[in-house]
């Protein structure tokens, strides 16, 4: 029998099931009796600590519209895999062993960036290792899209949508803070989707006094209200030379914990207007996946599962132009994606009068 280990990693998201059952039900397919899936709990923590069992094909029917992971989940920093800290245990060593001790022919590792980077050192480490790009940020390296991506767009303009009722009928500046860590995606689509009035992006430092204007102006053409899409990673001009920590030190100083809260304060104090901040969180991130997502996951785990049976490791499925293909580990490990000056949806926000602060 072919044992092929599976394990997710790093925070979750919407289609993570929906992906290992389209592995899983592609290899049962494919190989049927000859295949036995092996799944390891809670990511990489569970490869280090020997948490694993045997799994059968019926554990994967049903789970196609279920949010999270069936496997558990949890985030173990790159940079401490290498570390041998207070527990004493060489965590690169004991993934090794573990990996030879469940006798795999190769593991799957689903997960965003981090997860990538560690999945590339243990292809170089030797293990047949295969990736699935997971993450509502959308900031994997060499994919047009990641699954969770989509569902978390629909979620968070489900948000902005709800926002205007109450932002018109208050006559209210509100603030939607939206996830994507340092990547402007999910803000940028959900805002556009949303009919957000201002959308900010950490790669696009704003000018507080350009978000006033924007409001000012929609107050001098009549409009009672404005929604504002703003990143969670989201900075201004000043900050732009810092480093995170440095802006979160700025931040503190000034008396806000966050980019939104200080924003909003800026807001009703330039331009009088009674602001609030809505935050989301990680509503964005929970619940069943969309169709859209159901299907990448799909596709995305169909090839994996073809990866596995033509014995090609060390890459990564991606979506490239429309076509599922895959990326070398290596080629990706350690980048990522953030939206790009001029892309097109930034061109579409700006005709369509959307400030980008
Ligand atoms: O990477 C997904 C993500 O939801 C980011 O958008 C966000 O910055 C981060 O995870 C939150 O992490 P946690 O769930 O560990 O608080």
């Amino acid at each position: 029998k072919k044992r092929i280990g599976i394990l997710t990693s790093g925070g979750d998201c919407p289609g993570l099931n929906a992906t290992i059952r389209g592995v899983a039900k592609a290899l049962y397919q494919r190989m049927g009796e000859d295949v036995q899936i092996v799944g390891i709990t809670n990511g990489y923590s569970g490869l280090i600590n020997g948490q694993w069992r045997e799994m059968e094909p019926e554990e994967f029917s049903g789970i196609l519209t279920m949010g999270g992971t069936i496997l558990g989940t949890k985030r173990t920093p790159f940079k401490l895999m290498r570390v041998i800290g207070e527990d004493q245990v060489d965590k690169v060593a004991a993934m090794k062993k573990n990996y030879e001790e469940m006798k795999l022919d190769c593991l799957l590792c689903l997960g965003g960036n981090g997860t990538h980077k560690t999945a590339n050192l243990l292809a170089q480490e030797g293990l047949n290792v295969i990736g699935l790009p997971k993450t509502i940020d959308n900031d994997i390296y060499g994919t047009d899209v990641t699954f969770g991506f989509h569902t978390a767009v629909d979620i968070a303009t489900e948000v902005i949508d709800r926002i205007h009722t109450t932002a018109s009928s208050h006559r209210r500046c509100m603030v939607v803070e939206l996830m994507g860590n340092k990547a402007g995606w999910l803000t940028l689509y959900a805002g556009v989707a949303g009919g957000a009035d201002i959308i900010l992006i950490p790669e696009m430092p704003y000018n507080i006094d350009n978000v006033c204007a924007a409001v000012e102006r929609r107050a001098s053409q009549g409009k009672t209200f404005s929604i504002l899409a703003v990143a969670e990673g989201a900075f201004d001009n000043e900050e732009a030379r810092m480093k995170k920590k440095e802006r979160a030190a700025r931040r503190k100083e000034q008396g806000y914990t966050t980019a939104t809260n200080r924003i909003a304060a800026q807001i009703e104090k330039m331009t009088g207007f009674e602001t609030r901040v809505c935050v989301p969180g990680h509503m964005q991130r929970g619940g069943s996946p969309s169709a859209y997502d159901r299907v990448l996951a799909t596709q995305f785990g169909t090839y994996a599962a073809k990866l596995v049976e033509h014995e090609k490791y060390g890459v990564t499925v991606a979506m490239r132009n429309n076509h599922v293909t895959e990326n070398p580990l290596e080629e990706i490990a350690g980048k990522s994606r953030l939206v790009p000056d001029g892309h097109g949806m930034l061109e579409v926000a700006r005709r369509m009068g959307i400030s980008l602060g």
